[in-house]
């Protein structure tokens, strides 16, 4: 065995090494039978050019990469500010690549894992296909076309994303996700050709089932074995084998068990992870070598106590995210979503809804491994249409294919425990929204019946939008979907002042807020009286007037939207009821394009606990002070105002019993959470200087807070959040500008337009301050910051070293620091 394991071993590295890609590297997964294909493309853009009339000006790029983020902000360009006002439009990309003499006995093919969107590819002049769900992976054999030995192959794609708007938020344009060369024998596990499934689980065993699918390309039958191995940190637990007979240019699924002792359960806490290594053995060769990773859990949802993960109940804390990284556009970088989820769990945010599609690989890999509750989802749109050019257009023909690639795809990760088969589908209330529902399902039971269906309908018993606020008491009439029999959870979008009364409508369905809150803000902005709930719009279907004239939102949590509610007012209930399994908060991150309730000039969102560059709002403190164990004390705003003005001091805070306020030395009063209050406040006269809030517990001090009144912005301040990364082209530090007074306080009104510049290699690949009204192109080295704030981000080269990031701004301090490539 170990024998057959380093010829195996001996033969993928001269298969990666006989691939003439630049420099590839494996991919995180481990599976050494793929490899990057992501380098030395060729990009231009053009309009509707044949396949024959390219050939001037194009320009060498890696990807993921998107267009659209390069381009400028305009209200002209048809995607419209709710697509984040950046242009569209039609690319080509091209790759040319030699493939070994002796790989002509393989097959070989390309995996895009998404492209924005209506791609079409071409190898060698030959038609692969299309596929216009800018979401799905998909791959395309290319081994009856290829080239062997010296002459060059061309792979071409054709990216069309001109007919706008085709979607409710930014897109992002281009080959936005990686792509991989796959090599194998004629005999394989296929195009995600494994389903790990552990049906029985207790904290002594768990049985594993593995069922394997295999194609057989030789001209002959074939009589093999398969063997898979679970591996946990890399040695062998138990493994199961069998031989097989396969048909030529047949497909065979073949079952297999095994059990493995003392389990570790996979949980938020400590995401413990498996693998399944299938290796596939052909006249004594082990020929095919694929790796699935997988976790050991057992969950249900519960019509009395919600969510209860390996026999324990668990409140799923989740926020939606777009797939849009802010100043990197749609480009996916591992580190750049890593970084996100980090800031995330920080909050104590334990799940996460993919709004409003499958996501990049890379993050559901990271949430197996970071712990992440996830809500999955397939669509936005069915057969009726949002805006103009969306995938209805394309439904018919494709949405079997892209519901199943997607369980297909995605069925492994452990992270996952629900499907969604769509956002606010305006088909819920018919009766053809029942039938899609109900085709759905049975294609997603078909497919994996190890977890629960939903779908994000809207409130599925109100009949009009005034009726949000009823308070029932007898089963109301469900709408079509909800009551279609299809949905093993129910889940909606906001109206939470109807969950508590889920139970009556709906006696045996659990229940998931599938999304709630919709609050808005701008970081470090605030306006007075802080109490003072705002709605903005007024109502959805009516054009927004008012608000301020820059376009900010203040950041005391007082304003939401008409469908929305605030972050308090959310929280408040899905606390309070075990039977709520939880809740996805439209959203833990801005994200580009609708910037509800504004139009032009802003261009991304309000939603975002976080903005757009990764700086927490003030909210992200309420829930840190709910959700997680470290001691908090937060106060808000910023010492900056009118002297004699009324203002309004909030403070969160945890694990105490009180907080008192000083200012200038003199005590504001006690304050103490009553009932199910989530902060405190103190109101009267401002006076410059320095705020103080003391929390105590027993009388002992918790922790102290001082925010003093700045000075003149003077200098500029750096700070990295990694300052070693990874010296391997593609590694990230996001490094965060602070614009402080003299003596060191944050000037929370500095918007000084900053200029970087780098010594010694590496990128600068985003700028971005948080601002949703702000122009200025995020690709290049100079941004104005918001508040006191602005990021810059540094992406590593291959080659060891470091380099120098200098900031600069007229009449400002600089400020240099050093990020090195290890
Ligand atoms: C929801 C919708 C989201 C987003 C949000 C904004 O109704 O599902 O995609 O548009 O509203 O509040």
């Amino acid at each position: 065995m170990i024998k057959k394991y380093y010829f195996l071993l001996v033969f993928l590295i001269f298969l990666i090494s006989t691939v003439s890609c630049e420099n590839s590297t494996e991919s995180e997964a481990g599976e050494n039978r793929k490899i990057s294909f992501n380098e030395n493309w060729q990009f231009r853009l053009g309009d509707s050019v044949g396949i024959d009339s390219f050939g001037k000006e194009w320009r060498t790029l890696d990807v993921p990469h998107d267009w659209s983020i390069e381009g400028e902000f305009s209200p002209e360009h048809p995607a419209g500010t709710g697509g984040g006002a950046l242009p569209g439009g039609m690319g080509w990309y091209k790759k040319s690549f030699t493939i070994e003499e002796s790989d002509s006995t393989k097959v070989t093919s390309v995996m895009f894992d998404g492209v924005y969107h209506n791609s079409e590819v071409w190898i060698n002049g030959n038609y692969l296909g299309k596929r216009p769900n800018g979401y799905m992976g998909f791959q395309y054999d290319l081994s009856p076309y290829l080239n062997y030995g010296e002459v060059e192959n061309e792979l071409l794609v054709k990216v069309d994303n001109s007919e706008q708007p085709n979607s409710r938020w930014y897109s992002g344009s281009g080959i936005y996700r990686n792509v991989w060369l796959i090599s194998t024998d004629k005999l394989h596990v296929t195009k995600w050709g494994t389903f790990v499934t552990t049906p029985e689980v207790s904290k002594d065993s768990a049985t594993v089932n593995i069922e394997t699918t295999i194609a057989n390309k030789y001209p002959e039958a074939k009589n093999a074995v398969i063997k898979t191995i679970i591996l946990r940190n890399g040695s062998e637990v138990t493994s199961a084998s069998e031989e097989f007979s396969i048909d030529k240019d047949r497909e065979h699924k073949i079952q297999q068990t095994a059990t493995v002792e003392q389990p570790e359960l996979w949980s938020v806490e400590n995401p413990e992870l498996y693998t399944a290594v299938t290796e596939i053995e052909l006249d004594d060769e082990i020929v095919d070598r694929y790796e699935t990773t997988f976790g050991i859990r057992s969950f249900r949802f519960d019509l009395e106590e919600g969510f209860i993960l390996n026999g324990k109940q668990v409140k799923i804390k989740g926020v939606c995210l777009h797939h849009d990284l802010g100043p990197l556009g749609a480009a996916i970088n591992t580190r750049a979503i890593e970084r996100q989820l980090e800031i995330m769990q920080k909050m104590g945010v334990n799940g996460i809804r993919t709004a409003h599609n499958p996501p990049a690989p890379e993050l559901l890999e990271l949430c197996d491994r970071m712990g992440f509750i996830v809500q999955d989802e397939s669509f936005d749109i069915w057969e009726q249409g949002k805006t103009e050019h969306d995938y209805s257009n394309h439904w018919d023909e494709w949405y079997e294919r892209d519901h199943t690639d997607m369980l297909l795809r995605d069925r492994n990760h452990p992270s996952i425990f629900m499907w969604s088969i769509g956002n606010e589908i305006p088909e819920q209330w018919s009766e053809r929204g029942a039938e899609i529902g109900r085709e759905l399902a049975a294609i997603t039971r078909e497919i994996d019946s190890t977890r629960p269906l939903t779908a994000a309908m809207n409130p599925p018993v109100h009949t009009s939008d005034d009726d949000v606020t009823l308070q029932f008491d007898e089963p109301q009439q469900p709408n079509a979907l909800a009551g279609s029999g299809a949905l093993d959870i129910i889940g909606y979008n906001y109206a939470h002042q109807t969950y508590p009364k889920h139970q009556v409508n709906f006696p045996s369905t659990p229940f998931i807020a599938t999304e709630t809150t919709s609050a808005l803000a701008t970081r470090g902005y605030y306006e007075f009286p802080s109490d003072t709930i705002k709605i903005w719009p007024v109502r959805w279907d009516i054009p927004f007037v008012g608000g301020n004239p820059d376009n900010t939102i203040s950041a005391f949590d007082q304003v939401r939207t008409p469908w929305g509610s605030t972050h308090e007012e959310t929280w408040k209930i899905i606390k309070k009821h075990d039977f709520l399994s939880g809740f996805y908060i439209w959203t833990g991150f801005d994200y580009l394009g609708e910037p509800t309730p504004y139009t032009w000039p802003s261009r991304s969102s309000y939603f975002g606990i976080v903005d757009l560059a990764g700086f927490p709002k003030d909210s992200y403190y309420m829930y840190k002070s709910e959700w997680t164990d470290e001691d908090l004390l937060h106060i808000l705003p910023h010492w900056n105002w009118e002297e004699g003005q009324t203002v309004d001091v909030w403070a969160y805070y945890n694990n105490a019993d009180e907080v008192e306020l000083f200012v200038n030395g003199e005590s504001k009063g006690i304050k103490r959470k009553e009932g199910d209050d989530l902060h405190v406040m103190w109101r009267f006269p401002y006076e410059a200087g320095t705020l103080k809030a003391v929390s105590r517990k027993d009388g002992a001090t918790v922790l102290e807070k001082v925010v003093k009144t700045a000075g003149e912005p003077a200098v500029l301040n750096l700070e990295a959040d990694r300052k070693g990364i990874k010296a391997d082209g593609q590694d990230l530090s996001f490094i965060t500008v602070t614009i402080t007074d003299e003596d060191g306080t944050l000037a929370p009104r500095a918007d000084n337009l900053v200029h970087f510049e780098l010594n010694g290699g590496g990128k600068i690949v985003g700028v971005a301050s948080g601002d949703p009204t702000n122009h200025e192109s995020f690709q290049g080295t100079k941004h104005s910051a918001l508040n006191g704030k602005l990021l810059v981000i540094v992406q590593s080269e291959k080659d060891a070293g470091s380099v120098e990031l200098t900031a600069t701004s007229e009449g400002l301090e600089s400020a240099s620091t050093t990020i090195t490539f290890e």
